[in-house]
């Protein structure tokens, strides 16, 4: 590997969004680490970075549900001598349902994904990305604006980091360290159903955008040192709009958005 390269870590780079964030960087000269449980699809991936772009690409299986699973991946990262100038908090889910029916193991295992190892892994390489002045993107959510029934520990993972994000981007003013809270609407990806969303009418019959076009955003907006990238005028608009009305009211617009059809 040519150790000029800029460096940016991936999570979740083995489908949906998290692959196409990866392409992104690839095709911009990073060499990329791509971290998932799927071992074969992120082989895949890095082959066709590859061959596409003569991209430099390692990946390392990391499953983020266990409690250790982002420090092994940090440590697994270090081991091989890479120092990160871009990392992508990628990885997550949810799950659709009413609150008392959900599975509480799944939505403990959504909450270490979603916001524990987002916490993880940002601490543990922010002495990289200082050194490097360098660029964290994290996958937040238009869920993260406001309460969401029916995925009500899904959106409050992402007001999550959502919030973080926003804080530290805010902490490290001046450093040359620039951290985005991506926040795409609904995408078409392996989410839907892995969270079992397809009878909710927030996705039902909708034609989604794709993750290539969603990533591509991001990817800019993070490059750019946005802080906050809302993908689409309409989901942009939806999110702006929910600061104006009382939280009530918001709540059951989205209770009536969301409910199973
Ligand atoms: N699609 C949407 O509508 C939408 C909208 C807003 C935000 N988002 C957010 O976008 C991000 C990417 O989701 P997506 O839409 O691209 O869905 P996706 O296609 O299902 O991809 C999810 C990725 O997260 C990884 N992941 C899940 N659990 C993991 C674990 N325990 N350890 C390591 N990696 C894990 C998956 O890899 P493995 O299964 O191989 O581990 C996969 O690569 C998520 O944070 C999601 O909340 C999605």
């Amino acid at each position: 590997m040519n150790n000029s390269l800029k460096t940016a870590l991936i999570t979740g780079a083995s489908s949906g969004i998290g692959k196409s964030l990866a392409e992104n960087f690839a095709r911009h000269g990073y060499h990329v680490i791509l971290a998932a449980r799927s071992v074969n699809k992120l082989e895949d991936t890095a082959g066709g970075l590859r061959s596409r772009y003569g991209a430099s690409a390692t990946v390392i299986p990391a499953d983020l549900e266990t409690v250790d699973g982002a420090a092994k991946l940090h440590a697994e990262v270090k081991e091989r001598g890479l120092v990160l100038s871009a990392l992508a908090n990628n990885a997550g889910f949810g799950s659709f349902g009413e609150f008392r029916d959900c599975d509480l193991a799944t939505e403990l295992a959504m909450m270490q994904v979603n916001m524990n190892a987002v916490v993880i892994l940002t601490k543990l390489f922010l002495p990289d990305l200082l050194s490097t002045k360098g660029k964290i993107i994290n996958t937040a959510s238009t869920a993260a604006f406001q309460p969401g029934p029916y995925m009500a520990v899904y959106y409050a993972t992402k007001s999550f980091v959502l919030s973080f994000s926003e804080a530290l981007a805010c902490e490290l003013e001046g450093t040359g360290v620039t951290v985005t809270a991506f926040c795409p609407g609904p995408t078409a990806s392996g989410f839907q159903d892995k969270a079992n969303l397809k009878s909710s009418a927030l996705v039902k019959g909708k034609k989604l955008p794709s993750a290539d076009t969603v990533a591509r955003a991001g990817y800019r907006a993070m490059q750019k040192g946005r802080r906050v990238y809302v993908p689409g005028i309409k989901n942009w608009f939806m999110a702006q709009s929910v600061r104006f009305a009382p939280r009530a009211v918001v709540v059951r617009v989205v209770k009536a958005m969301s409910r199973p059809i």
